[in-house]
């Protein structure tokens, strides 16, 4: 596999960085992760701009124009002859003896890798998935992509020590997102519930792209916080991701949701997300 390090592509068992890098030491740093479908990305340009946002957010300048990022993206795409899979991008503040005020005059970090995944097969999307619930203890500014994900690493563990594929993570008695996905449920009425963007959760772009195709086909969609018991007593759950697309959740801590087999709609949208990646 070829990766890319501050512009040069080189095998991924040579690609490094220094010991010194703050994204290392301090989680001072912003990633994207952008979906490859038939050898090209998805919804390319949501993840760029808020690649662009998360970057402001925390007064880091892109060591390169979002153009140009794009296209060490396709090429990394091209050289690894990626079909399916993922492209990670992740940008930090650079290398610079450890202090925790920003240092002067040094160039951010700027590394791509990609991965394969088989994103439209996988059998979870046929199976559904099983969610564990789990206290949200990240901080508050969930809406940056940041690379400080040590919450979301316990959450997803303690999911998979509990058989389940993904962790709900719960503040006030509310959902607030996956580990690493956007949570809906479908209502009684046929009403599409998923929360409203703000500090507490990340903007998803599988999120945003989802609620347009399902308006479009006359799918009601209302932003607003639900809880575990509205989920275990909705029509269907499911989430949504760069990594995973639409994925179905049949169990939440064990209970199955609704007749705990994957619902219609949230099947449905993972084949019009599928059509609209392609
Ligand atoms: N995760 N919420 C969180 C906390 C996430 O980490 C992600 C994405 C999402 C979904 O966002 P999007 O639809 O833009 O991928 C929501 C990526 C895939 C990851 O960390 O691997």
């Amino acid at each position: 596999r070829i990766a890319y390090v501050n512009g040069a592509f080189v095998p991924l068992e040579e690609a490094s960085i220094s010991i010194l890098d703050r994204g290392f030491l301090f989680a001072d740093g912003i990633y994207e992760v952008s979906a490859v479908l038939d050898g090209k990305l998805v919804d390319n340009e949501a993840h760029l701009a808020r690649l662009q946002r998360s970057v402001g957010e925390i007064a880091l300048e892109l060591p390169e124009t979002l153009a140009r990022i794009e296209e060490i993206q396709k090429e990394l795409v091209a050289r690894n002859r990626l079909a399916s899979g993922m492209v990670y991008m992740q940008v930090t503040r650079g290398a610079a003896d450890r202090d925790f005020a920003f240092p002067r005059g040094v160039k951010p970090t700027l590394v791509m890798f990609t991965q394969e995944k088989d994103i439209v097969n996988a059998p979870a999307a046929k199976t559904g998935i099983a969610v564990k619930t789990v206290p949200d203890i990240r901080w508050a500014r969930r809406d940056i992509k940041s690379v400080a994900l040590l919450a979301q690493v316990l959450a997803k563990q303690a999911a998979a020590e509990a058989g389940c594929q993904e962790a709900w993570m719960i503040e006030d008695g509310v959902v607030t997102e996956g580990g690493s996905s956007s949570a809906f449920i479908l209502t009684a009425g046929d009403v599409l519930v998923t929360r409203p963007n703000s500090n507490a959760i990340l903007p998803g772009c599988t999120r945003k792209a989802v609620m347009a195709l399902a308006e479009e086909r006359q799918i009601r969609v209302e932003e607003r916080t639900f809880s575990i018991d509205e989920a275990l007593a909705a029509k269907e759950a499911f989430i949504t991701s760069a990594s995973s697309f639409v994925q179905p959740v049949v169990t939440i801590d064990g209970r199955p949701v609704a007749d705990g087999r994957p619902g219609p709609v949230a099947t449905r949208l993972r084949e019009i997300y599928i059509d609209f990646a392609r």
